[in-house]
């Protein structure tokens, strides 16, 4: 008798914990009631978010969602954002909006999926959301209703995700931290509230959450691995502040090279913030990543002096380069290095042709092969108005053995680490991931900057 009173209690109480009720629509607001000066700043606060980056499918219009988001349980769409009053989130009121942000819950009382970021977004202040508001309710109405989303019994039950909240998530704004400056707190501050880094930077736990104890240790993100952004970061030459604010505003940076697969994106909307905003977001990542041992700061030295002989202004060319020969028992990889690779490596041509010296690039540094492969399979095509970096994709010239060669060479060569396990079958996987990249138009990049000169 008392162990049934206990689970009856226990159950209500869950209940009471899971149900929310709904907000009351609102009559959509009129773009002329929002201030401009408010809708510029929710420009770029969306483009520190990301939002339009989940909200776009791949032909579709900005915002309006439909985009599958692949997750281990099953598929995600993202929905309508736009102020369509019937498919998006025009009777939403700011009230409803905000709540969305700060506790995972739609303008109904329904728990939303975490695959939307609300377990950063908590941290957004009151006065960013009505910015965001002002700029979302400001966009042209799209009617556009996302597909339901593909996933198995119980998961497909929403109320089921207050007992997911319960254990990952917890609810509140940000609290600066006193013992750092105004820049650390800010750059925090973006970094894990609006920009959520960590949604690809963490690894996530067997039920999709990210790690508590393995902050920013590198994630996995739509078939490419992000890179450990703390003490763990692989990157030949170790991080500076100015350096990392390059990189995130122009996607490239030249000690360490060009952000592609799920980071492109999110360079592409920063470039559009102001320089501020990117730098404080790069002092605190860099700040977490501590001062890097001595023997990282003499492997950095070597690099930085090999690359000063063969990269972008050296001498070495494809015929005369010493690394090409340098591992015994690969010298199919190393051939191929130097017949494909080379040329644009080591021979000094300026960007957007010239690439990297690769003891330089965290692509053969980084923990798998997976980016790297990505990036050879694939190649860096040339985008519409965008001045970027251009290398071929050799898909169509490098078989498996060939590529599997290749990489284990660069591996031997340009980098201090052992070698990787498991390259033919990560050979394979990255063979499948560019079918589907390669039939799947980059709509993303483009769409990125916002046009915050509406209404
Ligand atoms: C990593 C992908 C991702 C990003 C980035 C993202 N969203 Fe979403 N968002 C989603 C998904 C997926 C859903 C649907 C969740 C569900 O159905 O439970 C969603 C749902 C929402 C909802 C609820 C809408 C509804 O009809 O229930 C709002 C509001 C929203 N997002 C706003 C934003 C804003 C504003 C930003 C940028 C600051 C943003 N999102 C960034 C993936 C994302
Ligand atoms: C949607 C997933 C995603 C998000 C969100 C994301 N990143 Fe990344 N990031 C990646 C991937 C994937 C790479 C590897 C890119 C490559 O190999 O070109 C990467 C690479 C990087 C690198 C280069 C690391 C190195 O050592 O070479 C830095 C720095 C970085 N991200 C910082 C950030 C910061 C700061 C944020 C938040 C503002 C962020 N990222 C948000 C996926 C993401
Ligand atoms: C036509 C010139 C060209 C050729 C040929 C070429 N690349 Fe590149 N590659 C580039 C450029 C430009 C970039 C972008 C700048 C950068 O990051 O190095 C790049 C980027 C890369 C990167 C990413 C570096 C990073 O971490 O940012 C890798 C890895 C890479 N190339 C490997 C190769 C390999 C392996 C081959 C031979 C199979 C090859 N490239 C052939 C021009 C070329």
């Amino acid at each position: 008798m008392a162990g049934l009173a206990v689970l009856a209690v226990g159950i209500g109480g869950f209940a009471a914990y899971a149900w929310h009720p709904a907000i009351d629509p609102v009559q959509p607001p009129r773009p002329e009631s929002f201030d401009p000066a408010l809708v510029r700043r929710g420009a770029e606060l969306a483009a520190i978010g990301n939002c339009n980056v989940c909200h776009t499918a791949p032909g579709g219009k900005v915002f309006a969602g439909g985009l599958a988001i692949p997750t281990p349980f099953g598929t995600i769409y993202s929905t309508n954002i736009t102020p369509d009053p019937d498919t998006g989130i025009g009777r939403w009121s700011e009230a409803a909006f905000t709540r969305s942000m700060r506790a995972g819950l739609d303008r109904e009382g329904h728990h939303l999926y975490p695959a939307f970021p609300y377990n950063h977004f908590t941290l957004v202040s009151d006065e960013d959301n009505r910015a965001l508001y002002a700029y979302l309710m400001t966009r042209e109405p799209v009617r556009a209703e996302a597909p339901a989303n593909e996933l198995p019994f119980p998961l497909n039950q929403r109320w089921v995700l207050a007992g997911w909240k319960l254990l990952f998530f917890r609810e509140g704004t940000f609290q600066p931290d006193a013992a750092r400056d105004a820049e650390w707190n800010r750059g925090a501050y973006l970094a894990e509230g609006l920009g959520h880094c960590g949604a690809c930077h963490t690894p996530r736990n067997a039920l999709g959450a990210e790690r508590s104890d393995a902050h920013y240790a590198g994630g996995e993100a739509e078939g490419w691995h992000a890179y450990a952004l703390n003490a763990d970061s692989p990157a030949a030459v170790p991080w500076e502040r100015d350096a990392m604010a390059t990189y995130l505003r122009q996607g490239w940076q030249e000690r360490h090279g060009v952000a592609r697969g799920s980071m492109a994106p999110v360079v592409g909307n920063l470039a559009s913030v102001p320089e501020a905003e990117t730098r404080a977001i790069a002092t605190y990542v860099v700040a977490g990543m501590g001062e890097p041992s001595p023997a990282r700061q003499a492997r950095a030295r070597t690099v930085l002096e090999q690359a000063r002989g063969g990269g972008p202004g050296g001498r070495a060319t494809a015929a005369d380069s010493q690394t090409a020969t340098a591992v015994p028992g690969n010298d199919r990889g190393a051939a191929i290095y130097a017949a494909a690779c080379a040329t644009c490596h080591e021979a000094g041509r300026p960007l957007p042709f010239g690439g990297l010296h690769l003891s330089l690039s965290t692509g053969i540094t980084g923990p798998t092969p997976e980016n790297l492969l990505n990036v050879v399979l694939h190649g860096l095509p040339a985008s519409a108005g965008e001045r970027a970096p251009i290398m071929p994709g050799f898909s169509g010239t490098l078989n498996d053995e060939q590529l599997a060669a290749l990489v284990s060479f660069l591996r031997a060569n340009f980098s201090d680490r052992p070698a990787w396990d498991g390259v033919d079958k990560a050979v394979r996987e990255a063979r499948d991931r560019d079918r589907a990249v390669s039939s799947r138009p980059m709509v993303a990049l483009r769409a990125a900057p916002a046009d915050p000169s509406r209404p």
